[in-house]
């Protein structure tokens, strides 16, 4: 099966089997993920915000245009990468995701993965960073890329992962805009 279809599978099965209806409910709509398809580098941030949400796109708002900009300095386009979120619907006030919402959607993510075959898996923040990484701290392992095995359909899957802090922490915080600036040169040297 192509890719493409692959996703749209995964989409609707999400659907189907009505994971987290609280969340699904509220939400206007599930916000799946976007971008090249066979991209090298995937971004997996927290869940989606107000902006996320209306428009249906990851990473739309302030926090996303702050993406933009370092995935600009690295050479790199929204049109190179491919984005999504652990958590597909936004909570109700930007809340934190829970961890059941978290659990109940990373056999979807890691379905979207297994489909994509990055060679990075970029995640953005301590949440998406825990899923993958459980029990570490963001600010020790930042800009440290680790191999992890995941078994997906009875299939076993060797992902590099590089945890980043979340383009929103490091917004309005210079230091960690600086750091987040130069770990971001290591997408770059890992997918050469
Ligand atoms: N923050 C996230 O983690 N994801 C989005 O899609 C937008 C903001």
């Amino acid at each position: 099966m192509n890719k493409q279809l692959l996703l749209d599978q995964i989409k609707a099965d999400i659907l189907d089997r009505n994971i987290c209806p609280d969340l699904a409910k509220q939400a206007n709509q599930l916000v799946f993920g976007t971008g090249d398809l066979d991209a090298k580098v995937v971004f997996i941030g927290e869940a989606p915000g107000k902006n996320e949400d209306l428009t249906g796109e990851p990473f739309v708002g302030a926090s996303g245009k702050f993406l933009d900009e370092m995935l600009e300095s690295v050479g790199l386009a929204r049109t190179n990468i491919y984005i999504t979120n652990i958590v597909k619907y936004r909570p109700p006030k930007n809340r934190d995701p829970s961890r059941e919402e978290k659990e109940a959607f990373m056999p979807f993510l890691y379905a979207q993965l297994a489909a994509i075959a990055p060679s990075v898996v970029v995640t953005l923040g301590r949440h998406s960073t825990n899923c993958f990484l459980p029990g570490l701290q963001i600010s020790a392992i930042h800009g440290q890329t680790q191999k992890i095995s995941v078994e997906v359909k009875s299939k076993q899957y060797t992902w590099t992962i590089l945890p980043l802090y979340h383009p929103a922490a490091a917004l309005y915080n210079g230091k960690l805009r600086q750091t987040l600036l130069k770990d971001f040169k290591i997408i770059k040297q890992i997918t050469k």
